[in-house]
């Protein structure tokens, strides 16, 4: 049997990922290793939790000697720990630098010494910059950050490649692009407007809405992860994009459509500072494995926004807790000062 040691398991891709591998590959055993912060949620994985072959280690990556005694007797390791939106870097990046650069060194180190086999390591599709449909980024390009969560993300993706070179360790990094799907916390736009919406609250969309993101179904992502973890070629980073882009404003007006709620929930709110416009990748390299996408948008926002409708009670615990003050400060300001929608 095959021992995976996950760290952030607990969050939103890293818990579809590991329920996906435990249904996809019935002799593989994992550790799943999650601090627990505000994003990762025992309950996402309450459907695996009992079986034999999973565990959990409450540890952070931050603290080297935790993560080492965790990977112990594991053949590879799949690391999606992080802080992960990019509003909260906004308000104060210490933290990501902490877990997602130290963290990821952590992981690595701790990988290279015991001889771990593999590491997956999870970046984004962030860490190119802004690019567009006529100018698309591929996996040898060179990183233009801007957010601080991008720069923290790049931390870790290169210091991938710096084991790679020097100590040979066999590593491969998946730069996925904005993810959708259940179990995803509702700080992030659409899991945000969708639960706004059945709410009859507003949704606030940042600037005039015209930003663009790929939405990658969450499943696809973690099918793309599992091909990766089996098949990706040592030292090698992969784009992982399913060409679903649409601008924010059309995520919003889809919502409510599937909610068969009005357009004049949404409000334009101040933008998110340094937003960048657009993200978009080549992801012809994944694809000459044998991937594609089996979610197109249209159906991506459907099963997404039918989650959502039957799993109230997941996100009501989780908006009537410390939610409430982080929605406050991001939104209070920017929603007593916004612009209604106009057809
Ligand atoms: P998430 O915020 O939902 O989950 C992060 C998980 O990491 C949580 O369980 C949290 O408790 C855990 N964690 C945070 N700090 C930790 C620490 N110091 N030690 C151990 N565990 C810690 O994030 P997500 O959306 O599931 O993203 C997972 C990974 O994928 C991240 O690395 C993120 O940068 C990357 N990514 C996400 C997307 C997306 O659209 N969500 C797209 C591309 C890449
Ligand atoms: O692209 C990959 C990235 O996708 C990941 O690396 C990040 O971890 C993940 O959080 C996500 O980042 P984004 O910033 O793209 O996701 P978010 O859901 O925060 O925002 C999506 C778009 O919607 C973005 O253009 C900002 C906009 N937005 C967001 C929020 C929270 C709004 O218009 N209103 C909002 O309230």
């Amino acid at each position: 049997m095959r021992r995976l040691f996950v760290a952030g398991g607990a969050g939103f891709i890293g818990s579809n990922f590991i329920r996906y591998v435990m249904r996809e590959r019935p002799d593989v055993a994992v550790v799943n290793f999650d601090a627990l912060t505000y994003a990762g949620n025992p309950a996402n994985l309450a459907d695996v939790s009992d079986e034999a072959r999973y565990s959990f280690v409450h540890g952070n990556v931050a603290d080297a000697p935790a993560v080492a005694a965790a990977m112990e007797g594991c053949d590879a390791v799949v690391n999606f720990a992080a802080e992960s939106h990019v509003d909260r870097s906004i308000e104060d990046a210490s933290d990501f630098m902490e877990t997602n650069a130290r963290g990821a060194y952590n992981v690595l180190a701790a990988a290279r010494d015991l001889g771990v086999e593999f590491v997956l390591h999870i970046s984004t599709d962030e860490v190119y910059g802004p690019a567009t449909k006529d100018n698309p980024r591929h996996e040898n390009d060179a990183f233009k950050p801007r957010s601080p969560y991008a720069v923290s993300k790049a931390a870790g993706d290169m210091m991938c490649h710096a084991f790679a070179e020097t100590y040979g360790l066999q590593v491969v990094v998946a730069r996925p692009a904005n993810n959708v799907g259940p179990y995803q916390y509702p700080e992030k736009a659409i899991p945000l407007f969708v639960t706004n919406a059945i709410e009859n609250e507003p949704l606030p969309v940042y600037g005039e809405g015209l930003q663009l993101r790929d939405r990658l179904y969450v499943e696809d992502n973690c099918r793309a992860l599992l091909l990766l973890l089996e098949r990706g070629d040592k030292g090698e980073a992969y784009n992982i994009q399913a060409d679903n882009h649409r601008p924010n404003i059309d995520v919003a007006r889809t919502v409510l459509d599937l909610l068969d709620k009005p357009y004049t929930l949404i409000q334009f709110v101040e933008d998110r500072a340094g937003h960048d416009p657009c993200y978009w990748m080549d992801s012809s390299k994944l694809r000459a494995l044998g991937w594609e996408p089996q979610f197109d948008f249209d159906a991506a926002m459907q099963e997404t926004v039918r989650w959502y409708v039957e799993h109230k009670d997941w996100w009501r615990q989780i908006k009537s807790g410390d939610f409430r003050a982080y929605y406050e400060r991001q939104y209070g300001d920017r929603l007593a000062a916004s612009r209604p929608y106009a057809s």
